[in-house]
C-alpha cells in the first residue's frame, strides 16, 4: 500500500523545497516539518500502551504510543533531516543508520555503513529516505533490514516518482509507503521531475 499525503500544508511545504531560493537551513527545517506531518499519518493507528503519568491533579492512566516498539532508520545522508524532525515528535524512539551512495553512472546504490539496534523482530522500523527515484536505495535498504530480522517496515518519504514507487511495491509489497508528494516522472538521469534537485546536496549545500 502507498499513501500520498493530501494535506494542503504538506503540498505548500513541498513547493518551498522546490524553490532554489530556499537555502539549506530552511530546506532541512522544511524536511523536518514535512516528516513530522507524514509520521503522524503513518502512525495514526499505531498500538498504544496504558501508562500512568503525573498530571497537575495527580496520577492518571493515559494511552501513549508504544514508542519502544519503533526504530527510526534514516538512509544517510539525505534522510538525516527526516530523523531530526521525527525525533522532536518521538524523542524516546531508538535510531539506527544506513549509509548508501548512489553511483551516478549506474544509479545503483551501495551500502557502506550500518549501525542498527538489535532485536528488530518485534519492532516497527520506520525507514526514512526522502527521494524515491528509481527505488533502488529504498529496495536495498529494505532488503538489508529484512536480512537482519525486520518483520514490519514502513517507508516514510518526501518525494517520489511513479516508477520508483511501483518498483518498491513489486519487490516489497508488505512495506507500506507514506509519501508527501508523487511527481510526474523520472528523467533520463534518474532525477525526479519536476522534483527539487539532489536532496542531499540541497540539504547540506554540498554543490
Ligand atoms: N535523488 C535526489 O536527491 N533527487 C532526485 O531527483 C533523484 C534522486
Amino acid at each position: 500500500m502507498y499513501k500520498e499525503s493530501t494535506n494542503a500544508v504538506v503540498k505548500h511545504l513541498i513547493n518551498r523545497l522546490r524553490d532554489v531560493r530556499t537555502a539549506s537551513n530552511e530546506f532541512r527545517l522544511t524536511i523536518e516539518e514535512i516528516s513530522r506531518m507524514i509520521v503522524a499519518e503513518a502512525l495514526a493507528d499505531f498500538p498504544t500502551i496504558t501508562t500512568n503519568i503525573n498530571t497537575w491533579q495527580g496520577p492518571l492512566d493515559v494511552e501513549m504510543l508504544e514508542v519502544q516498539k519503533i526504530v527510526l532508520v534514516p538512509i544517510l545522508r539525505a534522510g538525516e533531516p527526516m530523523l531530526t524532525g521525527i525525533l522532536q515528535t518521538l524523542p524516546y524512539a531508538r535510531s539506527g543508520f544506513l549509509a548508501m551512495k548512489r553511483d551516478e553512472e549506474t544509479s545503483l546504490s551501495k551500502l557502506f555503513y550500518e549501525n542498527i539496534p538489535d532485536n528488530l523482530e518485534d519492532k516497527t522500523v520506520l525507514l526514512l529516505d526522502p527521494m524515491i527515484a528509481t527505488g533502488g536505495s529504498l529496495i536495498d535498504g529494505i532488503d538489508y533490514l529484512k536480512g537482519i530480522g525486520a518483520k514490519r517496515i514502513i517507508s516514510l518519504n518526501i518525494l517520489g516518482s511513479p516508477y520508483g514507487i511501483q518498483k518498491v511495491q513489486e519487490v516489497h509489497p508488505d512495506v507500506d509507503i507514506y509519501i508527501a508528494q508523487i511527481d510526474e516522472r523520472l528523467d533520463e538521469n534518474n532525477y525526479i521531475r519536476p522534483g527539487l534537485g539532489d536532496a542531499g546536496d540541497r540539504a547540506f549545500n554540498t554543490k
